[in-house]
């Protein structure tokens, strides 16, 4: 979706990446922090909380049903906790702006509490698939109304008795998993999820962080409902889904050598890992550790030779951010890469798949949307002119092509990198990258 101005990278052809860095915070733990740390019993400190514009928007929303929360400050977060039952009826709509992980997780959260409230958002989320979860909430004996076509703004009705289901889950997705597990919190009973595929399990990890208790067993995870949550700290890892731009903007330019620290390598985040060491990209893990439950490291990434791969489908949940830049991998890469049962990226902040394809196409690549997926043959790349459709992932992954063009890459309409990736120009062009913004 265009936004109201036109934000633009100019992004200067060649060089390389060198240096040390430390990504944002996680933005599916950051969210979280805030949602379990809102409704625990105490006060919950967050430190390396991702001060981006979607993580922001969870916070505001929980301020505005009556939660205390300071900062954030350097990514220092305070929430006095108000205990499972102590939100208070917000005076207005929430405004989720671009955040689709917080408008479904928030749908399940809030079907538990005894009052209304409106969930709305920016042009993009308008537009997204809402179904997903408000038909397993009214399973559940929720009632959240959408438009008649399935999309925000959500309306969910407060005050209903909840009880727990059994659903297996018709598409991969750690967000209709983490909101069915919060309104499960509130239902009587167990409510148990099965996934098609692992997905992130930061919801799981993070409750029983918060001393909840959730069970899993195999492929279903289950919670009951009437528990509580008790106050923690929350040292959110960087997002590999952020440091994914670098590892493939150092993997594909001559002469990098890059150190990323701190990063969270969680096994159902690391599809990006997995798929471009199988590409043949040169990455190695040091300092390995667990830090409040997720596991750490700092990742080390040097220039080498990619080339094309059949991309395992069981990746595809493991690394569904990471394709914008994934598909400018396979685009340098020698030989034809192969991405099929990947059909979510239609329905993400953009059409990922038609609008890469369009942009890699007018960057004089050979690519090749599919239904599900995208053939790419890779080659030679142009500079040009790409937009980013307001989807920060796209604009991120279009900043890195540069690195392998031969002419300068004008990427419009990247103001949302702002959601996940603040300082992004600043950092990338601190490491190499000759970015430069424009209005
Ligand atoms: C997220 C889950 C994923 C991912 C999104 C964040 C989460 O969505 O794309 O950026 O924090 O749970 P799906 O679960 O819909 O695939």
């Amino acid at each position: 979706m265009t936004s109201a101005y036109d934000l633009i990278f100019r992004v200067q052809p060649g060089g390389s990446l060198r240096g040390e860095a430390r990504v944002p915070g996680d933005k599916s733990i950051s969210h979280r922090s805030i949602m379990l740390g809102a409704l625990a019993d105490g006060t919950t400190t967050v430190s390396g909380f991702l001060e981006g514009e979607d993580s922001l928007a969870t916070l505001r929303a929980f301020q505005a049903m009556g939660v205390d929360i300071e900062g954030p400050h350097d990514g220092e977060v305070v929430i006095h906790g108000v205990g499972m039952h102590g939100l208070r009826a917000p005076a207005g709509d929430l405004d989720l702006g671009n955040s689709g992980t917080s408008m479904r997780l928030l749908a399940g959260l809030l079907a538990g509490q005894d009052f209304d409230t409106c969930l709305t958002g920016d042009a993009s989320l308008s537009k997204r698939p809402m179904g997903r979860v408000t038909k397993p909430l009214a399973e559940m004996g929720a009632r959240v109304d959408t438009e008649v076509d399935g999309t925000p703004p959500l309306v969910v009705h407060g005050g209903r008795p909840l009880h727990g289901i059994d659903y297996v889950m018709p598409v991969a997705s750690a967000q209709v998993k983490s909101c069915l597990l919060l309104a499960g919190m509130y239902a009587e009973g167990a409510t148990c999820v099965t996934e098609p595929a692992p997905t992130r399990d930061h919801t799981e990890r993070m409750l029983a962080g918060f001393g909840y208790p959730v069970e899993r067993d195999g492929s279903r995870v289950c919670i009951r409902g009437g528990g509580r949550l008790t106050a923690t700290r929350i040292d959110v890892p960087a997002d590999i889904s952020s440091a994914a731009f670098f590892l493939v903007g150092a993997s594909i330019a001559a002469g990098s050598d890059l150190t990323l620290r701190h990063v969270g390598i969680n096994p159902t985040r690391i599809g990006v890992l997995n798929i471009l060491r199988a590409m043949g990209a040169d990455i190695e893990l040091s300092n390995e550790r667990t830090v409040g439950g997720e596991p750490v490291a700092d990742i080390r990434v040097r220039a080498s030779r990619l080339h094309g791969i059949a991309i395992p489908e069981d990746q595809v949940p493991l690394a569904i951010d990471e394709f914008p830049v994934l598909f400018v991998a396979a685009a340098c890469a020698e030989g034809e890469t192969v991405l099929t049962g990947a059909r979510e990226l239609r329905v993400k902040e953009s059409d990922r798949i038609q609008v890469m394809a369009d942009g890699l196409q007018a960057l004089g690549a050979d690519a090749r949307p599919t239904e599900d997926g995208m053939v790419i043959r890779g080659g030679p790349l142009h500079g040009g002119e790409v937009h980013a459709h307001g989807d920060h992932r796209i604009a991120m992954a279009f900043a890195m092509a540069a690195l392998r063009a031969d002419g300068p890459v004008v990427i419009h309409d990247c103001a949302n990198v702002n959601t996940s990736f603040p300082g992004f120009v600043e950092l990338a062009g601190g490491l190499g990258l000759g970015i430069a913004v424009a209005e």
